[in-house]
């Protein structure tokens, strides 16, 4: 099938483009590189021997996206092009919301236009909120999001919804990732945080490469095994190889359809930043802080639905997880360049 990755030169997107490629789909991608390298695309070439179409193109160029789609003939549609710094949509809503509905709007007016049925959503736990008891399952229904990038996510997914029930040859699979880290194991691909990482894996990554000087544990008195924050990890290649299996989903069904993709499993901050100091070899650095506003004690996913409908499973552990983010870590020191 050919399929159109918007925001295709990004983390989640770049490892998704190499598991369809590897599936023998014909892969186009859509970025405007606001936070990501086009170098990217040499690495995915590198791993895959396939060099997939770019395009330069930001979703809220109107113009420029119907050029694109004028030009291709799209099966499918990943869409992971938004922005996602949870902390950042707290101090520029305005442009979160334009970014993230106006832009994602822009792309379902050109999925009618042109008659492309299939999209899989790049959705987040985050809309589950703090409403609900863990394992965190789909019929939950959207919870009380704490932050504009959340509540995008969750608006997303309403209109994709209505979407496809006004018009029955749509096909729409929200996948609700919970924490995606980790690398490809080539080390040619990983997450490029811009600047002090907000999230947990990246900031032990620098400190782990002498970057940074500690982690900094948000709160330890969470009612949790240890007192910190409990998370769902899962390996950027398992989240990928869901997103290929989410795909065929679409194209072999109607309506829309939410699903959860995460390990099942929960792991503490603490446990983390071991499995970390097992991958690295050596011991990292630490001080308990406050907790940081918004966080919730404790979120993993229900899986039974994605390997019911699916047939999905992670198949990497916490370990590889790390691994493959310091091996990223070690190899790129100045990011994908
Ligand atoms: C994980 C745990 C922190 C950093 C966010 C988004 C979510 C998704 C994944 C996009 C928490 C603790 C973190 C640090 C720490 N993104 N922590 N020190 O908040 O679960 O989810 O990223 O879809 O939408 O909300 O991920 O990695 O920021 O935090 O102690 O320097 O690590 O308190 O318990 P989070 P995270």
């Amino acid at each position: 099938m050919k399929i159109l990755v918007t925001g295709g030169t990004g983390y989640i997107g770049s490892h998704t483009a190499v598991e369809l490629i590897k599936k023998g789909h014909d892969v186009v991608l859509l970025d405007n590189l606001y936070n990501s390298n086009v170098n990217v695309i040499k690495r995915i070439e590198k791993i895959t021997g396939y060099c997939p179409e770019f395009y330069n193109v930001d979703i809220l160029d109107k113009t420029n996206l119907k050029k694109v789609f004028e030009g291709n003939k799209f099966d499918a549609i990943i869409h992971f092009a938004g922005y996602k710094a949870v902390g950042e949509s707290v101090s520029i809503p305005l442009t979160y919301y334009q970014n993230n509905i106006a832009g994602s709007l822009n792309l379902y007016e050109m999925m009618q236009e042109f008659g492309c049925n299939n999209i899989v959503f790049s959705s987040s736990a985050t809309v589950y909120g703090d409403d609900f008891e863990v394992p965190f399952k789909e019929s939950y229904g959207l919870g009380t999001t704490t932050n504009p990038y959340g509540t995008t996510k969750k608006f997303n997914e309403i209109i994709l919804t209505d979407f496809a029930n006004a018009n029955h040859d749509i096909s729409c699979v929200l996948l609700r990732y919970f924490n995606p880290i980790g690398a490809h194991e080539s080390g040619l691909l990983g997450e490029v945080p811009n600047g002090i990482p907000n999230n947990l894996v990246p900031y032990i990554a620098k400190v782990a490469s002498g970057e940074l000087e500690y982690l900094r544990v948000f709160g330890n008195d969470y009612p949790t095994v240890d007192g910190t924050g409990v998370r769902d990890y899962i390996h950027v290649v398992d989240l990928a190889r869901a997103h290929v299996l989410a795909i065929e989903y679409a194209v072999a069904h109607k309506g829309a359809e939410v699903i959860n993709v995460g390990s099942g499993k929960g792991y503490s901050v603490l446990e983390v930043l071991h499995a970390y100091e097992k991958a690295c070899g050596k011991e990292l650095p630490y001080k308990i802080l406050e907790r940081r506003p918004g966080d919730i004690a404790t979120c993993y996913a229900d899986t039974k639905k994605a390997k019911e409908l699916l047939g999905f499973e992670v198949e990497y552990d916490i370990e590889k997880m790390c691994e493959d983010s310091y091996r990223f870590t070690v190899m790129n020191p100045n990011g994908i360049d």
